[in-house]
Order: structure tokens, then C-alpha cells, then sequence
């Protein structure tokens, strides 16, 4: 449960949203996100996240374009502004961080869109007063979502092919990469996947692979080839898909919690056969006996 929401179905109900109605953000909605920030800021793998919710003023809306992020936004009235120290899991704890946070503002009836950039020199950055040895990984445009989608925006939904996923034999497996898993087997864990599934990427790449062992369920991130190199190194941004795992985990949690799975993550890289050079492991989550 969120905000006395199902989390299963605010996953379901979450896409990004890109053009904005002119309505601020009420003050006791700003509050709420706000406390929700401050007492959800840990990720699973211990990197505390700094956020800050601030209203969208007229220059970040002009300075948002200039910042190598491919949608095009309208009128986002606040941003969600976040930063991490450098460290291990630093970037799949942001992703998991803030896609929490996401998931609490769509239950409060906030649209939201997961921006990636570079932002380190921006403004942004100095509204959150960047400190030297921190990354700021992403920015998340929110506010309320405008009813009708601009045509610009269907057209940019249908590039990134926003509303199609990767089928589950391509995403999931049974015991090695070259055995998918069906339904049947993933059992109580289907709905789980399914939410990982579902959710957010950047440019929807979804490079999550998730691998049944037993009782116990390994991601691997598999990237897409030249991306993070594109936007790593080229760019000077954080790495992308190292976000979109930690939004993987986030879904994959909070889903078997609401489930009564209970679980925990542990890094322990299994034996099983990566399917090529781009694959590699992350983390697993392992049950805990009730
Ligand atoms: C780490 C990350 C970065 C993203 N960066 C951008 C961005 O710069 N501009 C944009 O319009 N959408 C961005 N997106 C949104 C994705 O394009 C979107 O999540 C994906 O197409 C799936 O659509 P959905 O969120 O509506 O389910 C980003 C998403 C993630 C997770």
C-alpha cells in the first residue's frame, strides 16, 4: 500500500506525463511529497539520496530545453531535484529512491517524467547547492498532468515505443539465459514481474533481466549497445540504465511486499552464463522465511 493505495495498482496507473496543466502544486500536496522525501530517502543498498521538491519558475522551463533531455516538456509547475555521493550501488539507489517517490506522487494525483541530462552545471543544480563530490543523476519533472496528450507527445511516446515492453521470454528466466520462464512457474512472483515489466526506462530500453533460481530471483542489467558510452562518456552524465535497475528493484520490492513475499537484497553473483559482454550482474533478492 501507498497513501492507502494499492502499490500494484499506482504502478499500473504511473506514465509519464510531458505537458503540464498551469495549476500549481497545492501547498498541503507539496507537503506530503515533501515528508514522504525526507522519510524515504535511504535506498535498499544504504546510499542516502538528497531531495528537494522546488517550484518551476519561467527560467527552468526555458533552461530545461537546453539540457539534452529528448522530450519535450510543457509546463511542469515543480521539479523533484536529487543527489547522490559517489559510491557502490550509488546510482540503483537513486533510481529506486526516486521511483518510490514517483510512485507516492501519482497517488496524489501528480503526473510525473523521469528526465535525464546534464545537469551538473544547471541551474538545478544550484538550486539544490550541489556539493563538489555529488552527482545529480536525473531531475523528475511533476505537476498535474494536462488531460489530452499534444500530438508532440504521442509522437514522442511512439519513438520510444513508451507503450510497448519487452516481451516476458526476452525478460525473464528459468535457471539459465537461454530457458524463459513461464507464468506457471514464476507463481506468486508472476504479478511481481509483471510490475518490473511495466516499468519506466530511459528512451524504454529496459535493459532488466531477471533469472529464477530456486527461490531466489538475480537481475542482471543488459546493456544497450553504445548507450551508456553515448551518454556517459560523451555527455558527462550519470549512467541511465544503472537507474532503470534501481527503478526495477524498487517495483520488484514494493510489489512482493504488497504481496506478502517477503525478501531482501544480497549481492552474491550465481554461476549461471551471461549471454554476452553487455550483461552483467547486479543484486538478488532472496526470500525470508516467514
Ligand atoms: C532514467 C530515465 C531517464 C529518462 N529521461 C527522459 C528524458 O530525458 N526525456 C523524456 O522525455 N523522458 C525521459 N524518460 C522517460 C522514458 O522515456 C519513459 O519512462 C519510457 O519511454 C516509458 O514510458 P512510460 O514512463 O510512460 O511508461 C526517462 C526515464 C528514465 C527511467
Amino acid at each position: 500500500m501507498i497513501n492507502g493505495q494499492s502499490i500494484i495498482e499506482v504502478i499500473q496507473a504511473r506514465s509519464s506525463c510531458r505537458t503540464y496543466q498551469e495549476t500549481p502544486i497545492t501547498l498541503s500536496v507539496q507537503q506530503q511529497l515533501t515528508e514522504f522525501m525526507n522519510a524515504h530517502a535511504v535506498g535498499p543498498m544504504g546510499t542516502r539520496v538528497r531531495l528537494l521538491l522546488v517550484a518551476a519558475t519561467e527560467e527552468d522551463r526555458q533552461a530545461l530545453k537546453g539540457l539534452s533531455t529528448y522530450g519535450f516538456i510543457k509546463g511542469a509547475t515543480g521539479f523533484i531535484l536529487g543527489a547522490i555521493p559517489h559510491g557502490d550501488f550509488n546510482q540503483e539507489d537513486f533510481g529506486y529512491v526516486v521511483e518510490h517517490v514517483i510512485l507516492y506522487a501519482t497517488s496524489l494525483g501528480l503526473g510525473t517524467c523521469w528526465l535525464g541530462g546534464t545537469f551538473a552545471k544547471s541551474r538545478f543544480s544550484a538550486k539544490l547547492e550541489l556539493r563538489e563530490e555529488e552527482l545529480p543523476p536525473a531531475v523528475i519533472a511533476t505537476g498535474y498532468c494536462a488531460a489530452k496528450r499534444r500530438v508532440v507527445e504521442s509522437i514522442i511516446r511512439r519513438q520510444a515505443n513508451a507503450d510497448q515492453r519487452l516481451s516476458w521470454e526476452r525478460l525473464f528466466f528459468d535457471g539459465a539465459f537461454d530457458v524463459p520462464l513461464s507464468r506457471d512457474v514464476a507463481g506468486h512472483f508472476a504479478t511481481v514481474l509483471d510490475m518490473v515489466q511495466i516499468g519506466p526506462s530511459a528512451s524504454n530500453k529496459q535493459p532488466w533481466r531477471i533469472i529464477k533460481e530456486g527461490e531466489t530471483w538475480h537481475l542482471f542489467m543488459q546493456r544497450t549497445p553504445g548507450y551508456a558510452k553515448r551518454n556517459q562518456v560523451l555527455l558527462g552524465i550519470a549512467d541511465m540504465q544503472r537507474l532503470d535497475m534501481g527503478i526495477a528493484m524498487c517495483h520488484f520490492a514494493l510489489a512482493a511486499e504488497e504481496l506478502g513475499l517477503r525478501g531482501a537484497w544480497v549481492v552474491r553473483e550465481p554461476v549461471i552464463e551471461k549471454p554476452d559482454a553487455l550483461t552483467e550482474y547486479i543484486v538478488s533478492w532472496k526470500p525470508i522465511p516467514a
